[in-house]
């Protein structure tokens, strides 16, 4: 074949239907036409990621003045509250506009005392945080893990992480964070029934303002690990495969989703992220509700570990990665990144 030939056969495939289009005309699809320069790119960008989308979450200890490097996750700390203080300030100065906050009690028991009383650890990050920024979107994370010495999100007995009683004390858990001052609550047990029932207790409690933010699609993924350090919470025996859900599974995460929405659910999410796109992509096939993506520490300690290296450009792979994230059908990202990518979007 001669160079002519090839070049002929190639410019024939690239032809609409055949040789003619429409019109009558052979002529070459070229959508390189529209990626010619920086300008004609953004023009016809489908997919953008914004400032307004991210959810920086917070790990929260007792005491004061404390701030412990988190090893697996470079950059996160677990912090006290005046420490946090000031790290929320310079993230509401950057145009962050939403937190998501983790407490983690000095005092943990089994039944997950510091996760519902008035002054556990939480309840107090929450008020200082709206007394000092009441505009900020504070999200409480509700789940028993951090607050269990046994490190389930429930109540266990005889070995078991039994339903019924652990939507009980997570309803009073919520109802804490609510009347502490959380904009939202986000309950991330993956119990049967958490969401129907914290949204009846916050009505009854005059807090029917307040929208919940399901974990609704919550696989059971080794992508926690770098967090279960963060919040001290891996389970003490066994896992979490009896309430969390088999990463194999997508139709049960879309009636999980279905289940969520019917319960009352607010804003749907789905968790972690980039190896579940399909499921964002689907579940936004199915609901007009928001959904929000949980970017894991996994996730996260992952691009870190290989940029701390120089095999991987840091900036570039968190960009690529939250727009894949925002283009799967997702309209709200939780992230470890989010400071950063407020830099970088300025
Ligand atoms: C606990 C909880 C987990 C995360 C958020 N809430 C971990 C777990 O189920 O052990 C994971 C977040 C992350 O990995 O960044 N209910
Ligand atoms: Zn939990």
């Amino acid at each position: 074949m001669t160079t002519a030939t090839v070049t002929e056969n190639h410019a024939a495939s690239l032809t609409q239907e055949g040789s003619l289009n429409a019109v009558g005309l052979n002529l070459i699809v070229r959508p390189r036409r529209l990626r010619a320069t920086a300008n004609l790119r953004s023009m016809v960008r489908e997919s953008h990621l914004r400032i307004d989308s991210l959810i920086s979450p917070f790990f929260i200890v007792e005491g004061n003045n404390r701030q412990i490097k988190i090893d697996p996750m470079p950059g996160i700390f677990q912090m006290s509250i005046d420490k946090a203080l000031y790290e929320i300030e310079s993230i509401a100065n950057k145009g962050i506009k939403a937190i998501l906050l983790f407490g983690i009690p000095d005092k943990k028991d089994a039944q997950a005392s510091a996760a519902w009383q008035k002054n556990g650890v939480i309840q107090v990050a929450i008020r200082e945080i709206k007394k000092r920024f009441p505009e900020l979107i504070v999200i409480a994370d509700t789940c028993l893990c951090e607050y269990m010495d046994h490190g389930h999100c429930g109540i266990v007995d005889k070995n078991k992480i039994v339903n019924d009683p652990s939507v009980a004390i997570l309803t009073q858990a919520a109802v804490a964070q609510a009347e502490a001052g959380a904009d939202m609550v986000a309950p991330s047990d993956m119990m049967d029934g958490t969401v129907g029932a914290i949204r009846k207790a916050l009505d009854n409690a005059a807090l029917s303002d307040v929208p919940i933010m399901a974990y609704s699609a919550k696989f059971s993924s080794a992508l926690y690990g770098p967090f279960r350090v963060a919040a001290q919470s891996a389970p003490q025996f066994g896992d979490r495969k009896t309430y969390q859900m088999d990463p194999a599974n997508g139709l049960e995460a879309l009636r999980e989703i279905e289940l969520d929405i019917a319960a009352g659910a607010d804003i749907v999410m789905v968790k972690p992220a980039l190896s579940y796109l399909d499921i964002i992509s689907q579940a936004r096939q199915m609901t007009k509700l928001p959904i929000a993506a949980y970017n894991v520490s996994g996730e996260y300690a992952m691009v870190k570990a290989a940029s701390a290296q120089g095999w991987i450009d840091e900036k570039r792979v968190v960009l690529e990665t939250l727009t894949g994230i925002i283009r799967a059908g997702a309209n709200l990202i939780i992230t470890y990144h989010a400071t950063d990518v407020a830099d970088w979007l300025k």
